[in-house]
């Protein structure tokens, strides 16, 4: 079987996304586009794979790159058009025989089993080229594919050269192509620039391969949806319109439930599990994974988040980059900063705000309070507006709380400081020194009843 080489077209200038971040690097459903079509050129089995990237001066791309060690990275010194982009990889491919797949940076939704019956039909017929089109609706920004009185494709022409009946085609390029290499760099020698742009455009290997004879596929794929290029922001927000109804899709089928699908934003990296319900208005971010069984609700925001089995996200938490252990309850109106560990079966209430703190199994902290740099022992009950004050101006220091201590409500615990397991600490306490084990810790004003002062003082008063 003939070997796929892939080359993947990044060095466009991008200038309708009127935007400092190269085209490519727009992330869609929190990843870079590229890495869409990156996947999928592995997916397809290719046995290399080029990215071409402008040159140096834009170098995030080149950087970005490097998280892909399989990815021969080749620089095309001018964006002279998507033709001389392909001519720069010849030097690369070292006269690789077998067929060159061709897709573009800015397509993230285009999928490897379309990709691969297209090029099984390009190789089942040998043909020397093969390029796929679809049907749109607007093809406003596409090549059109022109077709003769008989169906035959005739050539791709460019919105821009288009005649005003040439722009009322709706079959159009999707820039993906499969063509037999040794073909395709000899042809590629042989193209002009557009007189309008001055842009090498790789539309004319098409005409160039009907003109000489050589056997040309248009494979006509209806899922326009999966080959739209992003150009535009507004092109941007459809693609991640697409891909986050993908994503919802291929959750719910593996038995994750959406409420209201439309109003929930996830991303790519995402992992659910099953029997979990998602309520309307979530936001789940970068790799963030949730087990089984959960029920998060409305207005949620998890960035980076490790939920287990059957925990229970009550509304508007703000929950980032920690972890929460099975059964665990948190919410509404909680906040995990990084670093925070929720035991299992624990309980954390509405405005609790928890920074790099562990909770033990079962501890609970119910309602207002902030703990931070702290670890709490299992079944420890941590009152109403307990306060951590961990930062004395310079540096930051731990408050170590045992097992199955309880702490009454509006306490403050001046870090570093020690509470020994089963100790209990007074309502209002503001603890600077430790407590042993099992004892009492109270550190508050004794409270003064003055007898009568009511009565004796209205004596004094005229009204
Ligand atoms: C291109 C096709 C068009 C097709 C459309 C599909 C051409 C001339 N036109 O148009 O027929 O319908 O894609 O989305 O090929 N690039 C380079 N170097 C360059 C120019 C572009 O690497 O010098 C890269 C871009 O980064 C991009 C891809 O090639 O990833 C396509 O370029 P773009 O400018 O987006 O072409 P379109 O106008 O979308
Ligand atoms: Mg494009």
């Amino acid at each position: 079987m003939a070997e796929i080489t892939t080359i993947i077209l990044a060095a466009g200038k991008g200038v309708r996304m009127c935007s400092p971040l190269p085209k490519v690097l727009h992330p869609v459903c929190g990843r870079p586009m590229i890495n869409y079509p990156l996947n999928v050129a592995k997916a397809i089995g290719s046995k290399k794979i080029l990215v071409v990237t402008p040159p140096k001066n834009q170098e995030s791309v080149v950087s970005h790159l490097k998280d892909f060690p399989f990815v021969k990275i080749v620089e095309q010194k001018k964006p002279l058009g998507t033709a001389d982009a392909v001519k720069v990889c010849a030097p690369a491919l070292n006269q690789e025989k077998g067929y060159v797949v061709i897709l573009c940076g800015d397509t993230p939704l285009i999928k490897s089993e379309t990709l691969k019956s297209f090029i099984a039909r390009v190789k089942a017929v040998d043909a020397t080229l093969g390029f796929v089109t679809t049907r749109v609706e607007n093809p406003t920004g596409y090549g059109r594919v022109v077709r003769d009185a008989a169906e035959e494709v005739e050539r791709i022409v460019e919105e821009k050269e288009a005649t005003p009946a040439e722009k009322n085609i709706k079959e159009v390029n999707t820039g993906i192509y499969c063509v037999k290499s040794g073909w395709l760099f000899s042809v590629l020698k042989t193209l002009k620039p557009h007189p309008v742009t001055g842009e090498y455009y790789l539309t004319d290997i098409v005409e160039a391969a009907i003109e000489a004879g050589e056997k040309t596929v248009g494979f006509l794929s209806e899922d326009a949806e999966a080959f739209m290029g992003v150009n535009t922001p507004a092109h941007l927000a459809l693609a991640n319109e697409g891909m986050r109804d993908r994503i919802i899709g291929e959750w719910m089928a593996k038995g994750v439930s959406f409420l209201d699908p439309r109003h929930v934003y996830l991303e790519s990296d995402v992992a659910i599990g099953a029997g979990t319900i998602i309520h309307p208005q979530v936001y789940l971010y970068g790799k963030t994974k949730i087990g089984k069984n959960c029920v998060i609700e409305c207005g949620a925001i998890l960035k980076n988040m490790i939920v287990g089995e059957g925990v229970h996200i009550k509304p508007y938490c703000v929950l980032e980059e920690s972890r929460i252990e099975n059964d665990a309850v948190v919410g509404p109106f909680a906040r995990l900063r990084p670093g925070s560990h929720v035991g299992a079966q624990c309980r954390i209430g509405n405005f609790v705000e928890l920074k790099k703190t562990k909770m033990g199994a079962g501890a609970k902290a119910n309602h207002l309070s902030y703990l931070g740099d702290a670890t709490i022992g299992a079944g420890t009950n941590i009152g109403c507006g307990t306060i951590t004050c961990n930062y004395d101006g310079v540096k930051k220091h731990q408050t170590k709380i045992g097992k199955k201590v309880f702490v009454g409500s509006d306490v403050q615990f001046v870090a570093p400081v020690t509470i020994g397991d089963g100790a209990y600490i007074g309502a209002g306490s503001t603890i600077t020194e430790n407590v042993p084990a099992g004892s009492l810790g109270i550190a508050r004003g004794r409270q003064v009843n003055k007898k009568n002062y009511v009565r004796n003082h209205r004596l004094h008063r005229k009204t």
